[in-house]
């Protein structure tokens, strides 16, 4: 037996996408059900993204899940860029006027939506099992599921496919109608969660001629460090003092020390670029990872996915309100104009950054001269600031 239901909006997936478009649908007065197969616990407390944008900060602030990140949130400046042992500062304030971006945990803010939907009677399902979608070029599209046992059906007007890169929503178009676009990387980062209290008040991004390396953090206390590795990189071979000694050395810089402490968490993350397009067919809209992935060096991933539900929610919100379908119908085509953009950012940032396999001495002095300049023109690190800060909303 199957138990049918009925919503406005089925969502699948509670990242930072499917949280943000069910909680922005809530205050616009529209009714979404959201469904994860993994527990509350999970999701709650995977390590993943850090670094918010000001237009993120600035819309999780209106929705109202902003308070602890107000008060817990490392409001930065500005980063550092440092190459030949020495740094050099990109100072966000006076490059974008003032603006700039927050250090707060990807999981905290998941923590604060959780908790935001739950007091207002929101409808998130987690541990559900089997998830598919069907109907999805009709009017009446649905969301399958079971949960503890049973089997569900749930009928919506729209579906949003907010379940991540290896989700069901997007391998569940049709053959043919979506174009990908992507490129992996040769190489991935090894990443750590540090009980150190952080060596720089900014975040520090290194490139060194054995790789690139990154310090940035969570807290007062705890330090998070990556540094490149092969994407093959077996990580019970690194003890936290090789991690450690491998940090060190491609960190260091002159009157500067890097604090170590105890390791609490460790993996190895792969590297892609990867667009689909459009981003939509019938009554399915994907959002974040599922429609595109970024590599971590620009610090976009969960930012896009906001910037992706805060389209589809006014779209919905237009929808609902006047019946029009056009802002709906333009929704691939006004979210692709951003996330190429960033595409390209996250692109340049990493291939600027990291040591290639097949690279020669022409193409290492060439990464060394751009560092150089993006440090030394005004031009060029407004460019780096403002796309690092968040371009303007459409
Ligand atoms: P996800 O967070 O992947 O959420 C998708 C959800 O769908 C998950 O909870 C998943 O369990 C669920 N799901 C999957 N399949 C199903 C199914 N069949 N049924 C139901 N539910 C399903 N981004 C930044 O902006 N800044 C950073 O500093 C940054 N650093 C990163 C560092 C690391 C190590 C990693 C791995 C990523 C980083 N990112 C960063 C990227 C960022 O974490 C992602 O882009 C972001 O999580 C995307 O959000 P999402 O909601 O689209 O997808
Ligand atoms: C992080 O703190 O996890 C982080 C910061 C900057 C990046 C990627 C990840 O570019």
């Amino acid at each position: 037996m199957i138990i049918r239901n009925r919503t406005q909006v089925g969502i699948v997936g509670a990242g930072p996408a499917g949280l943000v478009l069910s909680h922005l649908l809530y205050l616009k007065g529209i009714e979404s059900v959201v469904v994860e197969n993994r527990s509350r616990q999970y999701v709650e407390e995977r390590v993943r993204a850090g670094v918010l944008e000001q237009g993120t900060v600035d819309l999780l602030v209106e929705m109202g899940v902003g308070e602890r990140l107000k008060k817990e949130g490392l409001v930065h400046h500005g980063i550092e860029l440092r190459f030949e042992g020495r740094g050099h500062r990109i100072n966000f304030e006076e490059l974008t006027q003032g603006k700039g971006i927050t250090i707060y945990a990807q999981h905290e803010v998941l923590k604060d939506l959780n908790s935001a939907r739950i007091a207002a009677g929101g409808q998130v399902y987690f541990e559900v099992e089997d998830v598919s979608v069907r109907d999805v070029a009709g009017s009446s599209p649905k969301i399958r599921y079971g949960k503890d046992g049973a089997d569900y059906e749930l009928t919506c007007d729209f579906i949003a496919g907010c379940d991540g890169f290896h989700g069901i929503c997007r391998p569940s178009v049709p053959a043919g109608v979506l174009t990908e676009y992507g490129r992996e990387y040769p190489f991935a980062w090894l990443g750590i969660l540090a009980e150190a209290s952080p060596s720089s008040n900014e975040l520090v991004y290194t490139y060194h001629d054995r790789g690139f390396a990154l310090l940035s953090m969570r807290s007062p206390q705890i330090s998070r460090l990556y540094f490149q590795c092969r994407p093959d990189e077996p990580i019970e071979t690194w003890s936290d003092e090789a991690i450690w000694q491998e940090l060190q050395v491609r960190l260091a810089c002159e009157g500067w020390k890097l604090t170590e402490g105890p390791i609490v968490q460790k993996g190895v993350t792969g590297m892609r670029s990867f667009v689909v397009e459009p981003m939509q067919f019938g009554r399915l809209f994907l959002a974040g990872d599922s429609a595109h992935i970024v590599p971590p060096t620009g610090a976009k991933g969960l930012n896009l996915a906001v910037a992706d539900v805060r389209v589809l929610a006014r779209a919905l919100e237009s929808f609902y309100s006047t019946r029009s379908q056009s802002e709906l119908d333009n929704y691939s085509r006004t979210c692709l104009r951003r996330v190429w953009k960033v595409q390209r950012f996250s692109w340049w940032m990493t291939s600027m950054l990291h040591r290639f396999p097949h690279e020669n001495p022409f193409d290492r002095r060439r990464q060394l001269a751009e560092l150089d300049y993006v440090a030394s023109s005004r031009a060029a690190s407004q460019a780096l600031a403002e796309n690092y800060v968040g371009l303007p909303w459409d």
